[in-house]
């Protein structure tokens, strides 16, 4: 049995990490730490844990986190974790750590430090961490102790668009357009999260600055691309989902069946990943792990679609698949559930 704690107890992240690991042979979640909740049951917050999780939140406390258990959860804000981790790391430097937030995602510590000028760079640190996007880096997690989470928009276009790039079909210009729901911006309530606000929202944000950008292009320059991105997320009044609609020049003008074809072979076994005839819906994808896929062709551009939970897939569901492959146990524990539709 795993015995692992989560930081940042009161987050989304947090609540996800508990909900699914209700439902893990493997994984026992034995500390929530909390900056405010100390001493209060978990479950009166995440009130769908009453009489199924007998748990009171700890104080966050980077020296006490990791007594006694094999792996953190951090599912601290950016300019939060990363401190958080380094002192975790200093007091148990073999404890397995999975970080959700961008603190530890970007290899370059110039680049990092241009997108998170909140977050210290800490690159001796950086250097030690995988990125943890186990349908393009599996072998790379398998062998670390210590995982970089992608974020929710990061995860969504980099399955709808590795497969190009191992194909050498994605050396210009892709214009990305991202779609996520309130959860996206975490439990804390905002202007733009506030239900009467949100409920209809329907606004592009962070025109061509999101700081997903640079951790897009860097898994694909890894996996053989060299695109220029022109990423725009929009609001949208949903609470889970991300959805992402990518057009990439088509370099070699392919067809709609052959572009099909490549993504049927590149994921084919993967668990995870479900490549449709049609476009996805985020809202069959919700409260699961699965990414569901598609591409098609025209003559000037491949558009590859993808949806996913962004809390799941792209939070907490893919930090328990990494913490399912960092001790070799089957990919899938714990994620099985598909999604539910209504
Ligand atoms: N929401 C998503 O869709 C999503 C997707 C991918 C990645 N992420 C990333 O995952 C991480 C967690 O996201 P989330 O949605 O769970 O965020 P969240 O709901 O805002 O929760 C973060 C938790 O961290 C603690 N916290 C907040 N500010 C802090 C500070 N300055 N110092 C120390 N602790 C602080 C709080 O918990 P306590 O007060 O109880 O300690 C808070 O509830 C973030 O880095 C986020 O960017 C989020």
């Amino acid at each position: 049995m795993i015995r692992a704690a989560i930081v940042g107890g009161s987050g989304y992240g947090a609540s996800e990490l508990l909900r699914l690991s209700v439902t893990h042979p493997e994984l026992s979640i034995v500390r929530v730490a909390s900056r405010k909740l100390a001493g209060k049951p978990v479950a009166s917050v995440h009130r769908f844990l009453y009489q199924v999780l007998d748990l009171a939140f700890e104080p966050a406390d980077p020296r006490k986190t990791g007594d006694g258990v094999d792996l953190v959860f951090v599912a601290l804000p950016h300019g939060a974790a990363g401190p958080f981790v380094a002192e975790l790391l200093a007091i148990h430097p073999d404890i397995r750590v999975i970080d959700l937030s961008g603190d530890f995602r970007l290899a370059d510590p110039e680049t990092h430090r241009s997108c998170y000028d909140e977050s210290p760079a800490f690159p001796e640190l950086r250097a030690t961490f995988a990125y943890g996007l186990p349908e393009l880096f599996r072998d790379e997690v398998k062998k670390s102790r210590r995982i970089a989470n992608p974020g929710c928009f990061a995860t969504g276009s980099l399955l709808a668009l590795a497969p190009l790039a191992e194909r050498g079909l994605l050396n210009g210009p892709v214009a990305v357009d991202g779609k996520t729901g309130s959860s996206g911006s975490g439990a804390e309530p905002g202007p733009k999260t506030h239900h009467p606000e949100r409920t209809s929202l329907l606004a592009a944000y962070s025109p061509l600055s999101h700081r997903h950008v640079p951790e897009i292009e860097q898994a694909l320059s890894r996996k053989g691309g060299r695109p220029r991105l022109s990423f725009v997320p929009h609001s949208t009044p949903l609470v889970r989902g991300v959805y992402t609609t990518a057009y990439a020049t088509n370099e070699k003008g392919i067809g709609a069946a052959e572009a099909l074809e490549i993504y049927r072979a590149r994921y084919a076994g993967e668990r995870f990943v479900r490549v449709l005839d049609g476009p996805p819906d985020a809202g069959v994808v919700a409260g699961s792990n699965f990414a569901d896929v598609w591409v098609t062709a025209s003559r000037d551009h491949v558009i590859a679609f993808s949806a996913i939970d962004n809390l799941v897939k792209g939070m907490a569901g893919q930090a328990i698949q990494n913490a399912n492959l960092l001790f070799g146990l089957d990919e899938s524990l714990g994620l099985a559930a598909p999604g539910s539709r209504p």
